[in-house]
């Protein structure tokens, strides 16, 4: 089923909430800062920053980290049903598969981004339209 849209004032607080997050990025490597902020069915709001490591590879970008907030604030498993992600300086800058692979486990929330054309928002599966799972074939 696609996701359900988000009205305007909607992403307004979610883009006003990832900006604020991307302010907070700890990326002394790449000198490029992330925010994303993401929705949950019950209607939160959880921001996320990239973090980096002087190791590069342990750096966690700000999609995931805004995920694994709402799964720490969260009783039950969240549902997402909406992520916008900023960076600065802006950039075209799509969420990473890793990113995906994550938000997947949580739904498939719309996904707002700066892409080659500008700011867009696609349901999660278009971006990841087969992602990883992990259960029994089914019989023959
Ligand atoms: N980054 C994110 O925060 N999200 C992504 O989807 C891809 C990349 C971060 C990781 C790193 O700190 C910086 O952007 C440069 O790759």
């Amino acid at each position: 089923m696609p996701p359900a849209p988000i009205d305007e004032s909607t992403w307004q607080a979610l883009g006003a909430a990832a900006e604020e997050a991307s302010g907070h990025a700890y990326a002394p490597y790449s000198r490029f800062g992330v925010g994303a902020a993401v929705l949950t069915s019950d209607g939160k709001v959880f921001a996320g920053c990239n973090v980096e490591n002087v190791s590069y590879g342990l750096t966690i970008c700000a999609e995931r980290n805004a995920v694994f907030s709402a799964v720490t604030a969260s009783d039950r498993r969240p549902e997402l049903v909406a992520i916008y992600i900023t960076s600065d300086p802006p950039m075209v800058a799509p969420p990473c598969g890793a990113c995906r692979q994550v938000l997947a486990e949580f739904g498939n929330p719309q996904v707002s981004f700066i892409g080659e054309k500008g700011r867009c928002t696609m349901p999660l599966a278009e971006l990841l339209p087969v992602p990883f799972v992990s259960r029994p074939t089914p019989p023959t």
